[in-house]
């Protein structure tokens, strides 16, 4: 039975395996150029205080993710497939490494901020990820700066 996430080395473990299926990814490797060319390594640290405060509210992270999005869309067309590759690449990299309530929050927030993002930046009608968003908007990292 594998471990629940429990630590930041924990995440930042699992952030090194998804970008490193995420980076190179048919469909994911175009608009995540910026990531490859500022290097992972000046990427993990923001990722890592990004989950430690959706996981742990540790309040690491003050930015916003969906300004950040908005440019990465501008620069690169995003479609509603990109966030459903980002999804599973995400569901399955927690579930072949994580197991528990931690790793289940990971799956289930990922799913709320993915259909956030993905609502609010290609601007689709659904109440249902409409009623995502309303939730995922009250997470300080979907808050507009
Ligand atoms: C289609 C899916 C996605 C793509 C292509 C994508 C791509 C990117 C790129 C290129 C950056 C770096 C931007 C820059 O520094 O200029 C970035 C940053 C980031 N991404 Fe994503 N992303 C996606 C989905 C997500 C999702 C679903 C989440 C959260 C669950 C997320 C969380 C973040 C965070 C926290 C940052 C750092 C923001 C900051 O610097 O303040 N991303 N993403």
């Amino acid at each position: 039975m594998a471990a629940d996430i429990e630590t930041r080395t924990d995440i930042e473990v699992l952030l090194r395996r998804f970008y490193g299926r995420a980076l190179v990814d048919d469909l994911l490797a175009v608009p995540f150029n910026e990531v490859r060319e500022q290097g992972l390594e000046s990427h993990l640290p923001v990722m890592c205080d990004f989950w430690e405060t959706v996981l742990f509210g540790a309040g690491l992270y003050r930015g916003s993710a969906l300004r950040v999005h908005e440019r990465v869309r501008d620069r690169h067309p995003l479609g509603t497939e990109h966030f459903e590759r980002w999804l599973s690449l995400w569901h399955e990299t927690v579930d072949a490494m994580y197991a528990g309530p931690r790793a289940d929050r990971a799956k289930a927030q990922g799913a709320g901020i993915a259909a956030a993002m993905n609502r609010r930046l290609l601007g689709l009608p659904s109440a249902a990820a409409e009623a995502v968003r309303a939730g995922a908007a009250q997470l300080p990292v979907m808050r507009a700066r």
